[in-house]
């Protein structure tokens, strides 16, 4: 999840993790389907609300200043800041979009808060460098103490309840760690003690983020465990070795089945632990994930190419089949405001006059006149004219 790196830098993605579902077996694949589109936000409920409100209503965006860095890992920092106005109130796991100028350029991406919704002026997000990542890169080579930064309200449906009973799993990979660390340093700071399990996976001991602190934290909190799997390079503190796969996940959580799952990372690690949790006839009222990439390969495979009239434009354009109307709006030389770029955050909302246009990432069509639509993950089906 570009809804990134899972720091959530949103990169562009490689497969579709809702075909993955589809693709599984058993009643798990059906339920899966739906817990997967009421996490992203894009459910029949947040469809529904996306009909009634104007692209006027995207986040107000609010000042924030960099406190200090923290480096993490020798590819990932933690940005902490101080808003002007506090936070609205949220839950461990959001979101927000933050906006600032790289370059002479207004660049806007989505990450997830690394820090304790506790505090609401005082807040970190932590962001993994991404090859070819514009944000990531500059963010990490060019942010400093004092700099200053647009930052959206949380929001979000990723989250933790506020004080959940019961065994839980914390899985993720790479830097999917991110919400998962929000939730444990909650749950840590409201003295929660319920059982904890946290397993994360890296490619070597050196690329686990927020390594010193889990271990300390589980020092000090009988109730939470945390266990480190790497691909290569294996230490003591690491013992585990290898990718996710049944076997070994049934050891490190014998008990996986009794657990409330929360799950994130980079899609071939959430198709691979569904999958797992399928296999293990996991119940999926139980898991709850977060997907920060959009596959928008289904464009091209759905081969629309159609008349699209943007407000703003005198003439209009023929579409390419493998943009979205986001793409095509900008490559016509116009500048839609656009934050996720993955259907998450609606920063990109605006109204379509004309035509049907097809949701890559629910597959639901608009035909109606007046519909509000997603740009960044829509293609045009028929002749459309929309409001940019
Ligand atoms: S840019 Fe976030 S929903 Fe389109």
């Amino acid at each position: 999840m570009e809804i990134v790196s899972n720091t959530h830098e949103v990169p562009s993605s490689d497969t579709s993790f809702t075909d993955t579902v589809t693709q599984l077996p058993g009643k798990l694949s059906n339920l899966l389907k739906e817990t997967l589109t009421n996490v992203k936000g894009l459910g029949l409920s947040a469809k529904k609300e996306a009909n009634t409100q104007t692209n006027n209503h995207a986040l107000p965006y609010i000042s924030a200043s960099l406190k200090h860095i923290t480096l993490e890992t020798h590819d990932t920092k933690s940005y902490f800041f101080r808003s002007e106005i506090p936070l609205s109130t949220h839950k461990a796991g959001a979101h927000i979009n933050i906006a600032f100028d790289a370059n002479g350029e207004t660049v806007k991406r989505t990450y997830t808060l690394s820090s304790s919704p506790k505090d609401s002026t005082e807040f970190s997000i932590t962001v993994k460098r991404v090859n070819e990542g514009l944000a990531s890169n500059w963010l990490f080579e060019n942010l400093s103490a004092g700099d200053k930064i647009q930052v959206s309200q949380p929001q979000g449906h990723f989250v933790l309840p506020y004080q959940p009973a019961g065994k839980i799993l914390m899985l993720s990979a790479g830097s999917g760690i991110t919400p998962l660390m929000s939730m444990i340093r909650y749950l840590s700071e409201t003295g929660n003690r319920s059982d904890i399990v946290f397993l994360n996976y890296s490619q070597t001991p050196n690329d686990i983020i927020f390594h010193d602190e889990l271990n300390a934290l589980t020092s000090k909190q009988a109730n939470v465990k945390a266990h480190f799997v790497v691909e290569r390079e294996a230490s003591a503190d690491t013992a585990h070795k290898g990718r996710i796969n049944k076997k070994q996940l049934s050891e490190i959580v014998p008990d996986v089945l009794d657990r409330e799952i929360y799950l994130c990372g980079p899609q071939p690690f959430m198709k691979a632990a569904v999958s797992i949790l399928d296999k293990l006839k996991f119940n999926p009222s139980q898991l709850h994930l977060e997907n920060f990439t959009a596959d928008l390969s289904a464009a091209t495979q759905l081969g629309y190419s159609a008349e699209l009239s943007f407000a703003s434009l005198e003439s209009s354009i023929q579409s390419n089949p493998s943009n979205t109307i986001l793409e095509e709006a900008e490559a016509a030389g116009l500048t839609p405001a656009a934050a996720c770029r993955i259907g998450i955050c609606r920063t990109c909302r605006c109204k379509k006059t004309s035509g049907t246009t097809v949701n890559l990432m629910t597959g639901e069509e608009s035909s109606a006149e007046g519909d509000y639509i997603l740009p960044c993950v829509s293609v045009a089906k028929t002749a459309t004219s929309v409001e940019l």
